[in-house]
């Protein structure tokens, strides 16, 4: 991938399937699950009417695995992320880093990131669920695995 030389900004943007696995990861477990937004002026949402002060949840997990948006929406699958599949999608399909005004400051850095990190991983190491179990995702300020997420990490030949 590298050559064997050090990992540089050029290698990233030339892993288009990496970054699409991190993406659907993150569709599918989003660390940030649900945002908060308080209602500064009184208005109508969807028929409801909302006052000053009510504190509205965003259900991001929700929304990331709604039926009328996803199609086989529990099911792991990257390449969504990839070409025409992602063309055409609703902005607010998919928030992991939030959206509007507040968006996530370091959703690029943190993308690039991941993609680095998986880029650097996964040629030296073969990385084997123990469990055969999916992970139970569990609530904690962010969304994390209930019980640890047991690796076996082989060196790759
Ligand atoms: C996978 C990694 C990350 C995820 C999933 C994530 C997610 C989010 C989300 C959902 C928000 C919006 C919160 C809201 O609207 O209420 C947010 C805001 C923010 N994030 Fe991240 N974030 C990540 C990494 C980072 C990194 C690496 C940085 C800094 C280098 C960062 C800095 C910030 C800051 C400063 C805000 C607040 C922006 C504002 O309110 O104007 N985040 N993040």
């Amino acid at each position: 991938m590298t050559g064997g030389g050090p990992l540089l900004p050029e290698h990233v943007a030339a892993l288009p399937l990496t970054k699409a696995v991190f993406q659907e990861a993150m569709r599918l477990y989003p660390p940030a699950p649900v945002i908060t937004r308080q209602v500064e002026a009184p208005f109508s949402l969807g028929g409801v009417s909302l006052k000053e002060g009510m504190v509205l949840y965003v259900p991001i997990q929700a929304v990331h695995r709604h039926e009328r948006l996803w199609e086989r929406p529990d099911v792991f699958d990257p390449t969504r992320f990839l070409g025409e599949a992602a063309r055409g999608r609703h902005r607010y399909a998919y928030l992991p880093f939030g959206a509007g005004p507040r968006i996530c400051i370091g959703s690029a850095f943190a993308t690039m990131e991941a993609v680095a990190i998986l880029a650097v991983l996964l040629p030296a190491l073969r990385l084997e669920p123990v469990s055969v179990r999916a992970p139970e995702p569990t609530l904690k300020i962010t969304l994390r695995p209930k019980q640890p997420l047991r690796m076996t990490a082989t060196a790759r030949a």
